[in-house]
């Protein structure tokens, strides 16, 4: 099966990576999986140009008319602009199509000049972006670059924001803790 490739490349990805280990264990086993209603979003354009050696990235590439591409805000959140150039997919979890009620892991797209504004979640999350290099911001700290295959680890409630640059970003994330499909709650706009 096309999700079962993807979700070893995805899982292969987050490998010796320490601050993965504990949503790791929670991992589920790759077997039958929930028919899930494949749907597409705007962002979705920018798969094909982004660039990267991501074996995860090109299984997500191939797979993507397969998978239900989702958005968490409305306009009144961030605005229309914000929409055009964001969606996530979610591979395990309570939505995606392997069920796990313990952690989840998917796939979120920005598009290039994309600000996504402070916001938090109960959830504790790991992101790894895998293709395009964005500039990540956490508690207080300044914005700083972080390139492709470096984690980014947010603790419970801690607030972080993302501004992309020239190339549109592909980053996987894990949540685990809270309520693993809550929205984040918005801080900044
Ligand atoms: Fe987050």
């Amino acid at each position: 099966m096309a999700f079962e490739a993807l979700l070893r490349q995805v899982r292969a990805a987050f490998d010796g990576i320490a601050a993965a280990r504990p949503f790791l264990a929670d991992w589920p086993e790759v077997g039958p999986h929930r028919v899930v209603q494949p749907s597409g979003l705007p962002v979705c354009r920018w798969l094909d140009g982004m660039e990267g050696a991501s074996p995860a990235l090109a299984a997500i590439r191939a797979a993507a008319p397969t998978l239900r591409w989702q958005q968490t805000y409305g306009a009144q959140d961030f605005g229309a602009d914000f929409l055009a150039g964001y969606g996530w997919s979610e591979f395990v979890g309570l939505r995606g199509p392997f069920a796990c009620d313990r952690m989840a892991c998917g796939v979120l797209l920005l598009a290039p000049g994309v600000v996504y504004p402070a916001h938090a979640h109960e959830a504790e999350e790991v992101y790894l972006p895998i293709s395009g290099v964005a500039e990540w911001q956490q508690g207080d700290a300044d914005f700083a670059p972080v390139p492709v295959g470096q984690p980014i680890h947010h603790a419970s409630w801690v607030p972080h924001a993302m501004r992309v640059g020239s190339e549109p970003l592909a980053a996987l994330y894990l949540w685990r803790g809270g309520d693993l499909a809550a929205k984040s709650v918005i801080l900044g706009r």
